[in-house]
């Protein structure tokens, strides 16, 4: 889809359809009152008897009959101004554009109303609300006839002033989206198709595009540098691991660079520890992490951001195969650290423990790691927010602000030295797992031994990398959250270092 920027009257669009935003119990101003007046008021009328009530969600398609060049008109509803925001804007746009998609429009006018707020961010959500909402993983189905899809989508502001700041949101939105849609195409791509070599190739693609720098460490690699936690969870797999490198270089080259850890892996069938049959094809998300980090180096590298970043992707599949690990198995981490494996199922804690120590060998700092870790945190916090948990108060009030003006959730988990003790093993440094609870914060406690004291932050998305409802921005599948917190985590920490 074509997004563009007009300046000019949208009464005389000739779009398939017109988007007009009303807000609640304020009649019809700005742009919408233009068009109810060339329509001799019918979005008024409706309005006055009460057919339209401009609440959030609300949705009302009028037919123009030839007073305008336009054939439609899309009343949308943003509920009370005092409770509007860009979040909520993002969504009903998503919303508005796949119903106009469904009625077969090609083409869409949004009249942007300054009433909408700061013309610069409000194009942004404008743009990230359609790239998102009309989002559709299609790649293994043959072409339908009544697939449809949306052109162009245009803003259309009477005011040339505002031109510049909306056409920097738009490309900044867009940036954004796509990077977004890019994670869910990987994330929603079956593992028969998303095997560790096809997520490296990804990845190589990526940094081929943008001129940035990739490696890919095999497993020899991994053997070399005593990588024996990633080794183990590979072991039991046909597929050959790989350790994914992408790194955009868009500060000084003294500037210090941050890390992005992604979990990356390919399937999960648990192992030997193996999972029940009854959902698990859901485990072909578990690189989910690995897609939103590599995502966000890619958007980051789009905007030419003054940023260092590395996005570091351990990839492999978890496998019973004959060689699988076994429950009761020692393996030694990169930093030489001993793991009792009580449970294989608990393997993306492995894999992060030599990505993590990787990271630190890069010198990378803060490093941010992004994981399907634990079905823990779907019990906690559902398909709402990601659960963070962090060794660095001021990593975690950055993480705050970027995810609320992303307009996705955050919330932190304690880490409290007690639950420590459900990690000790008779045998090893550490074991994999503990009890059954509090498992989201024995599991990040488990990644707190192999950052040293560098500001780290784990964010656990399991739950919220997927959805099970179509909604907003949302489709059902991958989300792709957090990236587009993660690029303004990112910019937040390229701009004010870290005390
Ligand atoms: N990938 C899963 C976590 C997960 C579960 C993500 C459901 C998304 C949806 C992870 O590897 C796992 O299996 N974790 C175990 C850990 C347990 C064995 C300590 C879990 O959460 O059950
Ligand atoms: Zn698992
Ligand atoms: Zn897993």
């Amino acid at each position: 889809m074509k997004l563009t920027v007009q300046i000019g009257d949208i009464t005389r669009s000739d779009a398939g359809a017109i988007i007009v935003t009303l807000f609640q119990d304020e009649g019809v101003s700005g742009p919408a009152a233009a068009v109810d007046q060339a329509l001799d008021g019918a979005i008024s009328q409706l309005l006055q008897d009460g057919e339209i009530k401009a609440k959030a969600k609300e949705r009302t398609v009028v037919h123009t009959l030839g007073h305008i060049p336009s054939p439609r008109v899309l009343a949308l509803g943003l509920g009370k101004r005092a409770e509007y925001n860009h979040r909520l804007l993002r969504d009903a746009v998503a919303n508005a554009a796949r119903q106009l998609r469904g009625l077969g429009v090609e083409t869409i006018a949004v009249a942007v109303d300054p009433a909408l707020g700061e013309p610069e961010a409000t194009a942004q959500a404008i743009a990230e609300g359609s790239i998102l909402g009309l989002y559709t993983f299609k790649v293994h189905k043959k072409a339908d006839e009544d697939d449809k899809e949306v052109r162009e989508l245009t803003l259309v502001d009477a005011d040339a002033s505002r031109e510049g700041a909306l056409r920097s949101g738009v490309e900044r939105g867009r940036i954004l989206a796509e990077a977004q849609n890019w994670a869910r195409d990987l994330a929603n791509e079956p593992a028969n198709f998303m095997t560790p070599t096809v997520l490296a190739e990804r990845a190589k693609a990526v940094a081929a595009e943008l001129g940035l720098e990739c490696d890919v460490l095999e497993r020899s690699d991994m053997e070399r540098m005593g990588m024996g936690a990633l080794l183990g969870v590979a072991q039991g797999s046909h597929q050959p691991p790989k350790l994914i490198v992408l790194r955009y270089q868009g500060a000084a080259p003294d500037a210090p660079a941050l890390g992005l850890v992604g979990k990356g892996i390919t399937f999960d069938t648990g192992g030997i520890s193996i999972k029940p049959s009854q959902g698990m094809h859901e485990m072909k998300a578990d690189m989910a992490g690995g897609a939103d980090v590599i995502a966000t180096v890619k958007a980051l590298a789009e905007m030419k951001a003054k940023v260092n970043v590395t996005a570091v992707v351990p990839a492999t599949e978890n496998m019973p195969g004959g060689s699988a690990m076994r429950p009761g198995d020692v393996i030694r981490a990169m930093n030489g650290k001993t793991i009792e494996v009580l449970n294989t199922d608990a393997e993306g804690r492995l894999i992060l423990a030599d990505a993590l120590c990787y990271a630190r060998q890069l010198h990378l700092s803060p490093v941010v790691d992004v994981a399907t870790l634990t079905g823990a945190m779907i019990i906690a916090l559902g398909r709402i927010a990601v659960g963070a948990m962090t060794n660095n108060d001021a990593l975690m009030e950055r993480l705050r602000a970027a995810a609320a003006a992303a307009g996705e959730k955050v919330w932190q988990f304690p880490l409290f030295e007690e639950y420590k003790e459900h990690l000790k093993s008779e045998v090893a440094d550490l074991k994999n797992v503990g009890n059954r609870e509090a498992g989201s914060i024995t599991a990040a406690l488990f990644l707190q031994e192999f950052v040293d004291d560098a500001p780290w932050l784990h964010l656990d998305i399991a739950g919220v990398d997927q959805s099970d409802e179509v909604k907003g921005v949302l489709i059902k599948g991958s989300t792709g959250i957090p990236v587009r917190t993660l690029v303004n985590l990112s910019l937040s920490l390229a701009e004010k270092p870290l005390a």
